[in-house]
């Protein structure tokens, strides 16, 4: 399946399925100091918004034209400013070193996964954070796109985060919505830091 078309489409006619902005994320990002920061495959932003909202200078990154266009809006609506750059995030170079790099449900092929996370642990700033969060192992994740591969738990993650230090690393129930239905899920959180 041809995944930045799917997401396209996904997004000319669906909102996030996930919630946003994520309680996770405002939890884990709340205590820090507002810098630059990167989210990749940021979807139709409400992530970036919040942390736009909370003084970041935030790069929303998305291959799909749809997502982008959505962010693009909201910003405007919004009287946020937000960079904004349509591209594919297992080969596109954060041109600065970030102080948080959000990777918010992005489920990869695992070489693709592990590209991207030691990719994103080499562009943070020293203090700075890689917050991942994700769904695992679950039947209903797994009839997205039939491969469970793409659905790791926290060990996994947290082993292609080379050179950071893992400062939480678990399982949570999440609730992801479909249409009009809504699933409990496993959710994984990891959260690490480049040293000082
Ligand atoms: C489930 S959505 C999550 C969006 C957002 N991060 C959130 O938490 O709500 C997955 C997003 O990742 C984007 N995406 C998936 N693979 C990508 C890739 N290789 N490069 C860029 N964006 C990608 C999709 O276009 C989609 O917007």
């Amino acid at each position: 399946m041809d995944m930045q078309k799917f997401w396209d489409n996904f997004y000319r006619n669906n909102r996030c399925p996930y919630e946003t902005p994520d309680s996770v994320m405002i939890e884990m990002v709340s205590g820090l100091k507002p810098g630059l920061a990167a989210d990749l495959g940021a979807g139709e932003g409400n992530n970036s918004l919040w942390l736009a909202r909370q003084g970041w200078r935030v790069t929303a990154v998305d291959f799909a034209p749809s997502a982008i266009n959505r962010i693009i809006m909201a910003a405007y609506q919004n009287h946020l400013e937000i960079d904004t750059r349509i591209a594919d995030i297992t080969s596109y170079h954060l041109p600065r070193k970030q102080d948080l790099i959000l990777l918010g449900y992005i489920h990869l092929e695992p070489a693709d996964r592990k590209n991207v996370l030691v990719r994103a642990s080499k562009s943070l700033r020293p203090g700075g954070m890689l917050l991942y969060l994700g769904i695992t192992n679950v039947q209903e994740a797994q009839g997205e796109t039939g491969d469970c591969r793409i659905f790791p738990g926290p060990d996994e993650i947290a082993a292609d985060m080379q050179g950071l230090v893992i400062e939480r690393a678990g399982e949570n129930r999440r609730i992801v919505h479909y249409g009009e239905g809504e699933t409990e899920m496993t959710g994984v959180t990891v959260a690490a830091r480049k040293s000082l």
